[in-house]
């Protein structure tokens, strides 16, 4: 029912220079896939098979790692390393990819905003790459989609985090439905220490409904001068419905180095369980 995601990359990934001087930060990899590829499988299990990229300046290593590399398959056709290409060749046959660019950098309501003409007028996932998440039983997007089908109206997926990482992100307040789901009733976006009407922090997993680019056209810029998805998002929630979900599983920021490593040091504990790859093998063959 829900067959588009959007990728927000515009983003120059300051937090992670030098890194990300001539390389995108979705491109960094956590053991030998790129972020990116992780959040784009994470859509393509979920049934958003649509990527629709707001991209910018200086991202073009994303177009190209989601297209065939004819001198590269030629070089390796026949050897053992062709399974290492096996991931990346069945998301490339399986999803279409679309590209928009985002001309000016005025915050993430503004580059969904900027996706409007590759998504049209139906519900949509969205996903910041830089939050690497594994769900438990199913990715986080697929738990989210499932929910969409029951409420029919925006899903933001949030955390609980410690009091003084608040102004890291959105935070919510809601009426508790379950331990797991609130119907929202506030959100701030990025509050300073002792403003956060919770520690449910907003994370880079969001389903959309399409009323948003309305509401998004009349956001004026909010906190940090920058249009917020949080400030359309509160506006959805007071004019009908908006759920924030607890998911199940975990994420990690890996926009920031020690969220980064942790994603690593995961993933590497994932590889020697059997349940990761890494260039087409799994820890166990060792
Ligand atoms: C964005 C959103 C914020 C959300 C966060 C999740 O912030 O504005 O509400 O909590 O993503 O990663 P950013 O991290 O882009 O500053």
């Amino acid at each position: 029912m829900i067959k588009k995601c959007l990728f927000p990359v515009a983003g120059y990934g300051t937090r992670f220079l030098p890194a990300t001087k001539a390389m995108p930060k979705e491109i960094l990899p956590v053991l030998d896939k790129p972020l990116v590829q992780y959040g784009v499988e994470e859509a393509m299990q979920a049934g958003l098979t649509d990527i629709a990229f707001v991209t910018g300046r200086g991202k073009r290593a994303i177009e190209d790692h989601f297209d065939v590399s004819y001198e590269l398959e030629h070089q390796i056709q026949g050897t053992g390393k062709e399974k290492m290409l096996e991931g990346i060749r069945e998301v490339i046959n399986t999803c279409t990819f679309s590209y928009t660019r985002q001309i000016q950098m005025r915050g993430l309501g503004h580059a969904i905003l900027t996706g409007r003409t590759v998504i049209g007028d139906e519900p949509f996932g969205v996903v910041l790459a830089d939050d690497l998440c594994f769900g438990e039983g199913s990715g986080v997007l697929d738990q989210m989609v499932k929910l969409f089908k029951q409420f029919r109206c925006s899903i933001v997926a949030v955390e609980e985090v410690p009091e003084d990482e608040t102004h890291k992100y959105g935070v919510i307040a809601g009426e508790a439905l379950s331990d797991s789901l609130f119907r929202v009733t506030d959100m701030v976006e990025k509050p300073a220490p002792g403003d956060a009407p919770s520690n449910l922090a907003i994370i880079g997993r969001y389903i959309l409904t399409p009323d948003i680019f309305e509401v998004l056209e009349h956001t004026a810029p909010g906190k940090n001068g920058e249009i917020q998805i949080t400030d359309a998002l509160l506006q959805q929630a007071q004019d009908g419905c908006v759920i924030a979900y607890k998911f199940k599983g975990q994420r990690f920021d890996c926009g920031s180095v020690q969220g980064y490593v942790e994603a690593t040091n995961f993933c590497f504990q994932r590889y020697l369980a059997g349940e990761q790859q890494i260039g087409g093998q799994s820890g166990l063959a060792n």
